[in-house]
């Protein structure tokens, strides 16, 4: 079983993107993570990032296809994007929505999201571990 793991604009910048914000740990690391719980659990993950809408919707419709389980950080777009939200809707297979910051804790136009009420859970807040901990439940879930 593969894992899709998507994740959306700047997130290939961690480390360097506002670390008061997003931590020091940088995007190498956050793949990395994710590919140690999958080995963990037993299943495989592949770790994307792209800047392009366009692609980000491209890659949740081979997942729909496919019948992949996701892990979507979409970034901005969460808030913003009703083209993501509609190729996420797509999805047949759980798909959980990561967050590595607190959004409700920052600023408003970040509280509402466009994904959570399709998403089988949302974790927010937790950095890294919110993707280790979305791995592990797709892997095995409740
Ligand atoms: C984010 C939160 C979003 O509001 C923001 O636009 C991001 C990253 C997070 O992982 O905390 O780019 O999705």
């Amino acid at each position: 079983m593969t894992v899709l793991v998507l994740n959306g604009p700047n997130l290939g910048r961690l480390g360097v993107r506002e670390p008061a914000v997003y931590g020091t740990a940088t995007y190498a690391d956050l793949v990395a993570r994710c590919e140690e719980v999958a080995r963990e659990v037993g299943v495989e993950a592949d770790v994307r990032q792209t800047d392009s809408e366009a692609e980000m919707i491209g890659w949740l419709h081979e997942a729909a296809d496919a019948g992949s389980a996701v892990v979507l950080n979409a970034a901005a777009w969460t808030h913003t994007s009703i083209a993501v939200r509609d190729a996420a809707a797509q999805l047949g297979e759980p798909f959980v929505e990561v967050h590595l910051s607190n959004v409700h804790a920052r600023e408003p136009f970040r509280h509402h999201s466009h994904l959570s009420d399709l998403a089988a859970a949302v974790v927010v807040g937790m950095g890294l571990e919110g993707y280790a901990a979305a791995v592990r439940f797709l892997a095995q879930p409740l």
